[in-house]
C-alpha cells in the first residue's frame, strides 16, 4: 500500500478517515451501537451466508424443538465441533455409543466416507426428533455448526436455558468452492491486539472464513517478539501510522500462541507475513546494519541472509501452518539506496546477463529467490504479493494477486506453475471505501467506484480461459484490510462489516449466481443481528453518514 497520491474530491470530504484523531476522538468519531441491544435475530434458511448449495425444506415435517435438554453425540472424529457447539449453546453430551432415552432428542454427528475436491463439505438434515450432522472431516462437521449458529438467535445459550427455539426441517447439503477464503488483516500500521483480532476470527469462522493473513511488519511498525532480536518489537514496535511516537505495540510468543490455538479451534489458519525487502523500515530502524539506510533490506550483505534466517526460523516455530509470507511488494528500486550502495552494485553486475548495463530487478529477483529458497527451508510454503512474478520463480510457492492493473499476473503465475490467492484491489481491499464519500483510503486508483457489497459479489473470481489444471492452482480469493486509517476497533468493524460475509459469499459459492440485489436482502438480518450485538457494522448510508458527522 503506498501513500496517497491524489486525493480525490469524495476523499476531501473525509480527510485521512479517523486515523489524524486522538484515542479519545476517534473513540467519538465512530457511530455508537445501536441501543436495541440484543433482541434475538435468527437468520432464516433463505439469508444464510454463505448460500448452501443445496437446501430443501421439509414442509411437511414438524420443526426440530431446540431446548437446553437436547443432547449433542458424536464420535471422537468429531469431538472439536461437537464440543464447541454444545459448549456454545449450553447443552450437554451424550457418550458416543450411548442409546437415546425415549422421547430425548439430540444433535448427532456421523463420519461419512465422501468428501468434494475441497475439504469442508456437509450435510445439515434437520429432522422432527434429530439434527444429523454429516460430514467425512472435522472442518465439515464445523461449518454444519456454523450454519446452525446462524439459523439460531445470537445469544442461544441464553435463549435456551430461558425457552426452547424452533427449527424448521430442512435437509442441506453444503460444500465450498475454494480451499483459501481469507482475510488481511494488517497490524503493523496501527496495532491491533488479541482480542480485536480474536473478534474478527469469530465472525470468520462463522461465515466459513478459513485463512487469516496477519500483515505483522511494515514501515510504521514491527509487531512481533522475536527472541533472537529483541529491539525488532522493543524498538521496532513503537510507533503507528497516526503516532511515530506511540510505546511499543507488539505480539509477543504467548500472544501469537493465543491467536493460532483461537483459530485452530475455528478450522482458520493463520498466514504470518513479514514484508521484505521493501517495507521494512520499522526493521531498519532497530537493526539497521542490515538495511539501506531507508526502508528495505541490504541485498548485498550474508549478514542479511543470516538474520532473516533466524526470523524465519522462530516464525515458523510460532506459526505451524502451512504457509509463510514474505511480502516481496512495491520495492520501487529508484526509491532505495540500493544504486548508491558499491555491494549492491557489484551484485547487479554479477547477477544481470553479459553485455547489459548492471539492472537492479536482477537483485530483487535474487532477493525473492533465497527468501523461497529459506522459507523452504523452514518447511513452509511461501507466498509474496504478485510483483515476484518477474523473478521468474517456480512451483512450490503461492503468489497473491493485488495489482488489478496487472490481471496478467495471474496467467503468468499460473504458467510459472505457481498457486495464486486472488485479491484484487478494486474487489477485496477493504480498506477502500464501501460507499461514496465513506471513510477509507483514497490510494491506488480505485476507478471503478467504492468497494461496496454489490461489488463485491457480482465477481467471478475464477479468470476465464484457464485449463483444468490451472484452475486446480487458483486456491481462493482473499481480502486484504490495511489499516493506515483504521485505529481504533470500531473504526475496524466498520470497514470489515458486512462486506466480510460478502467476502465469504463469493469465495464459496460455486460461481457468481446470486444477484448482487439479492444478496443484499439476504445481508439484512445479518446486520441486524450484528447490530444488537454491539458491532459497529455499515448497515448502509446512514449509517456511514452518522459515522462521518461523529
Ligand atoms: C499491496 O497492497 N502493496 C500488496
Amino acid at each position: 500500500m503506498f501513500r496517497a497520491l491524489a486525493f480525490s474530491s469524495w476523499v476531501l470530504a473525509f480527510p485521512l478517515g479517523l486515523g489524524a484523531l486522538t484515542p479519545a476522538e476517534a473513540a467519538q468519531a465512530v457511530a455508537t451501537p445501536a441501543k436495541a441491544a440484543m433482541q434475538p435475530v435468527p437468520i432464516p434458511l433463505s439469508a444464510l451466508v454463505p448460500q448452501p448449495q443445496s437446501l430443501t425444506l421439509q414442509v411437511e415435517q414438524a420443526p426440530f424443538v431446540l431446548s437446553a435438554q437436547v443432547l449433542v453425540q458424536s464420535s471422537e472424529v468429531f469431538s472439536g465441533p461437537a464440543r464447541s457447539l454444545a459448549q456454545s449453546l449450553g447443552l450437554p453430551r451424550l457418550p458416543a455409543g450411548a442409546a437415546l432415552a425415549t422421547g430425548a432428542r439430540r444433535i448427532r454427528f456421523e463420519q461419512l466416507s465422501q468428501d468434494s475436491k475441497v475439504s469442508g463439505a456437509y450435510r445439515l438434515k434437520i429432522g422432527s426428533d434429530e439434527i444429523l450432522i454429516q460430514a467425512a472431516e472435522a472442518s465439515g462437521a464445523f461449518y454444519a455448526t456454523q450454519t446452525l449458529l446462524q439459523l439460531l438467535p445470537q445469544e442461544a445459550k441464553r435463549t435456551l436455558s430461558e425457552g426452547r427455539f424452533e427449527l424448521p426441517a430442512a435437509d442441506i447439503s453444503d460444500a465450498p468452492r475454494f480451499e483459501w477464503r481469507g482475510i488481511m488483516l494488517d497490524v503493523a500500521r496501527h496495532f491491533h491486539d488479541v482480542k480485536r483480532v480474536k473478534g474478527v476470527i469469530d465472525q470468520m469462522a462463522l461465515y466459513k472464513l478459513n485463512r487469516l493473513h496477519l500483515h505483522l511488519s511494515d514501515d510504521q511498525g514491527w509487531r512481533l517478539a522475536i527472541k533472537a532480536y529483541p529491539k525488532l518489537s522493543t524498538v521496532g514496535g513503537r510507533g503507528d501510522h497516526s503516532r511515530p511516537d506511540a510505546p511499543a505495540q507488539f505480539c509477543s510468543a504467548e500472544d501469537i500462541r493465543s491467536i493460532v490455538s483461537y483459530a485452530a479451534e475455528r478450522y482458520i489458519e493463520v498466514v504470518p507475513e513479514i514484508d521484505m525487502p521493501g517495507h521494512s523500515g520499522a526493521a531498519a530502524r532497530a537493526y539497521p546494519e542490515y538495511f539501506d539506510g531507508l526502508v528495505t533490506f541490504n541485498p548485498a550483505k550474508p549478514e542479511t541472509y543470516r538474520f532473516i534466517d533466524t526470523v524465519l526460523g522462530e516464525l515458523a516455530a510460532l506459526f505451524p501452518g502451512r504457509y509463510i509470507h514474505f511480502g516481496g511488494d512495491e520495492v520501487w528500486v529508484e526509491k532505495t539506496r540500493w544504486a548508491q550502495m558499491p555491494e549492491v552494485v557489484a551484485m547487479a553486475q554479477d547477477l544481470t546477463p553479459a553485455g547489459q548495463a548492471p539492472q537492479m530487478k536482477y537483485v530483487e529477483a535474487e532477493f525473492a529467490r533465497r527468501m523461497v529458497q529459506l522459507i523452504q527451508k523452514h518447511q513452509r510454503v511461501p507466498i509474496a504479493w504478485d510483483e515476484v512474478i518477474a523473478a521468474g520463480l517456480r512451483e512450490g510457492m503461492v503468489v497473491q494477486w493485488w495489482r488489478m492493473e496487472h490481471p496478467e499476473a495471474v496467467l503468468t503465475a499460473l504458467n510459472q506453475g505457481q498457486s495464486v490467492i486472488l485479491s484484487p484491489s478494486d474487489r477485496m481491499y477493504l480498506d477502500y471505501a464501501a460507499g461514496l464519500g465513506e471513510p477509507g483510503a483514497p490510494w491506488e486508483g480505485n476507478t471503478g467506484g467504492p468497494v461496496s457489497v454489490e461489488k463485491i459479489v457480482a465477481w467471478e473470481p475464477m479468470p476465464q480461459g484457464l485449463g483444468e489444471a490451472q484452475r486446480q492452482r487458483v486456491l481462493g480469493i482473499e481480502a486484504p484490510l490495511w489499516t493506515e486509517n483504521v485505529r481504533s476497533e470500531a473504526y475496524l468493524q466498520f470497514m470489515l462489516y458486512p462486506r466480510l460475509a460478502a467476502v465469504a459469499e463469493v469465495a464459496w459459492r460455486q460461481q457468481a449466481r446470486s444477484e448482487p440485489k439479492a444478496f443484499v436482502k439476504r445481508l439484512a438480518p445479518h446486520i441486524a443481528r450484528w447490530k444488537a450485538q454491539g458491532l459497529n457494522v455499515r448497515g448502509g448510508l446512514a449509517d456511514a453518514h452518522q459515522y462521518r458527522l461523529h
